[in-house]
């Protein structure tokens, strides 16, 4: 049963969960038209659902969390793939769907168009994704209960970089709470150059970065163009993010072994009492996303599986924010 609150106006609504005996539990403000739909899914995923945006027919994968409660607003990961890659390739990395590591998110991988996200030369010209992901959160508001508060941008390579372009974007950024990226390329964010411009929906915008010390696809400092266009130095990059999260110009982050592991280097900026940005630098790892067991971007690159999983550590650091 759903009414609303007299107190707070119609915009705050509550609802009462009859059937499982809770008490009345506050919906998220904002909490969209999806809630209430039973789902027969629950902790499965569905491949090939579509939605036209700027005249194009997109294609997603969509995960919900075997304990997804359609009365209850959940948070949602957006999980953008590599150059040339596709959603399952993507789900396979991520592993976003293992009950273990993610019982808790509804996790969707769309599609690049032609297998690419906007922002590197190569990209597809015209196509925007930003536009794209934008339309794609409205359409899921309405499928499914989404906390508006806790929707999340992570990638990979190309798709690493476009969760930075989201963040960057003053209208499209402001959907998400917080992203992180595996070895980002962050063609749309060269903070080297002078007319670089990244207008963030708010600040601070917490972010996440995963990188390896020898990646040869997007080096940790590059010394020359990537495929798509000029890219960053990342440690550059973390601190610009640091900066525009509210550190001094002169902040000097807080450098450590990740417990007193050797192979993995924490860089963590903790500035008016937040960590607002978090490197992770995996020594000796080249272009993959960070885990334990063989994945596909390790057979890619005569990578070693290596000490830690990005994928919970992902989901632990987005757990820690909310969208004010
Ligand atoms: C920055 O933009 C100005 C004006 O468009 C241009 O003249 C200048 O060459 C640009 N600088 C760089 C480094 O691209
Ligand atoms: C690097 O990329 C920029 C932008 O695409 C281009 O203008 C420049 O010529 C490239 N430099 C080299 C050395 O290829
Ligand atoms: C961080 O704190 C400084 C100094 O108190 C303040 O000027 C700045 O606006 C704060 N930044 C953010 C993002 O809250």
């Amino acid at each position: 049963m759903i009414f609303s609150n007299p107190l707070a106006g119609a915009t705050l609504v509550f609802l009462l969960a009859a059937e499982t005996g809770a008490a009345a539990v506050p919906l998220q403000e904002r909490a969209g038209a999806g809630c209430g739909i039973v789902r027969d899914f629950k902790g499965d995923t569905h491949t090939g659902k579509t939605i036209e945006s700027g005249g194009l027919q997109r294609v997603y994968d969509v995960y919900l969390p075997p304990n997804y409660d359609e009365n209850m607003p959940t948070p949602l990961i957006i999980s953008y793939h590599g150059a040339n890659g596709n959603s399952a390739k993507q789900r396979a990395l991520d592993r976003f769907d293992d009950h273990t590591w993610n019982p808790d998110h509804i996790v969707v991988w769309p599609n690049g168009y032609n297998g690419f996200w906007e922002g590197p030369t190569y990209a597809p010209p015209g196509v925007s994704d930003k536009k794209f992901t934008s339309d794609l959160i409205a359409h899921l508001r309405t499928a499914f209960c989404i906390d508006d508060a806790r929707i999340y941008a992570a990638g990979k390579s190309n798709g690493g970089g476009f969760t930075g372009t989201l963040a960057c974007s003053p209208d499209h950024g402001a959907n998400f709470a917080a992203v992180a990226a595996c070895a980002g390329a962050f063609y749309t964010d060269v903070v080297q150059d002078p007319n670089n411009s990244c207008h963030p929906s708010r600040s601070p915008f917490p972010i996440l970065e995963f990188h390896g010390s020898v990646d040869g696809t997007i080096p940790y400092l590059p010394t020359k163009n990537g495929s798509g266009g000029p890219l960053p130095k990342i440690p550059d990059w973390l601190s610009t993010w640091g900066q525009r999260n509210g550190c001094a110009a002169n902040y000097k982050p807080t450098v450590s072994q990740l417990n007193g592991d050797k192979t993995v280097q924490k860089t963590l900026y903790t500035c008016n009492g937040t960590n607002v940005v978090t490197g992770y630098l995996i020594d000796g790892m080249d272009h993959s996303w960070p885990s334990t067991t063989r994945n596909s971007d390790q057979d890619s690159h005569g990578d070693k599986p290596v000490s830690i999983n990005a994928s919970p550590m992902i989901l632990d650091f987005f757990r820690g924010i909310k969208k004010p």
